[in-house]
């Protein structure tokens, strides 16, 4: 039986380990033999077993659920465990997403940004009394939910941070992961914050009008979330809450 070989991928990725002294970033280029329905996860095991056992990079659900594989795939940010290799050129190119901290070569930790926006924007539901657990939640319309739901397929992975502009300029900025998530618990009837509390934390330029609708989250998100409409929707209710704002203060 005559086995066909697979293409010759050559893949080249900026290595650096900020934690080893006296590292420098450089550019390294593997040749490995692509195999049936590999993906660039599979093909950077293959270059740990086979060429450097060395070689930095996070995964764990390998199933596009778990976030942690985000890395730059030739100058766009994705995820390295749902791209094919065979959808794309025999040269390829890989980096670590920029703005997270480093740990190495392709593995950021991206943990301690999304933590701090999370904090920042309070990304939970605010009740106003003590949670009751044997009160039953009021009912929700089938659609609301689905809308909520959508919205909640966020894995923070970090791609549209990357990929956002405004984030290499403004530091606070909440990025589309972060007014996805304001967006998310506006929608929701059980939080009960009110418009001036959402003003509060989106109604300036580290939120909804820092945005410069650079439009790069919505291309890279691996989930395809409809991040640009919910921006948009957002800066409109901040809006409305801004200018009630204003007039109350005039009168
Ligand atoms: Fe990733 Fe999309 Fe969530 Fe951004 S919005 S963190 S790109 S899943
Ligand atoms: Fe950034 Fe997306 Fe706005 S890329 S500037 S958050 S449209
Ligand atoms: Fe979980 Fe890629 S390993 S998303």
């Amino acid at each position: 039986m005559i086995i066909e070989k697979g293409r010759l991928l050559k893949i080249s990725i900026l290595r650096f380990d900020p934690h080893v002294v006296g590292d420098k970033p450089r550019i390294e280029c593997f040749e490995i033999e692509e195999a049936p329905g590999m993906t660039l996860f599979i093909a950077l095991n293959d270059i740990r077993q086979y060429h450097d056992a060395s070689l930095k990079f996070d995964f764990v659900c390998r199933a596009g659920i778990c976030g942690s594989c985000a890395m730059i795939i030739n100058g766009k940010p994705g995820l390295a465990c749902s791209t094919l290799t065979a959808k794309m050129e025999a040269e390829i190119s890989l980096a670590p997403l920029p703005v997270f901290e480093l740990i190495g070569d392709l593995s950021v930790f991206t943990g301690n940004w999304m933590r701090a926006m999370n904090e920042r924007l309070e990304a939970w539901i605010h009740q106003n009394e003590a949670a009751d657990y044997n009160r039953l939640e009021p009912r929700m319309e089938p659609e609301l939910a689905e809308q909520i739901y959508e919205l909640d397929r966020c894995i923070e992975c970090g791609c549209c941070v990357a990929g956002c502009g405004t984030i290499q300029m403004r530091e606070e900025f909440a990025g589309a992961v972060g007014l996805n998530k304001i967006t998310r618990y506006q929608l929701d009837p059980r939080d009960e914050r009110s418009g001036d509390d959402y003003y509060e934390l989106v109604g300036d330029e580290d939120g909804v009008f820092g945005c410069m609708t650079l439009l790069g989250c919505e291309d890279v998100c691996p989930k395809k979330l409809p991040l640009q409409s919910k921006i948009a929707y957002l800066r409109r209710k901040m809006l409305e809450v801004g200018l009630k704002k204003a007039c109350s203060c005039e009168g």
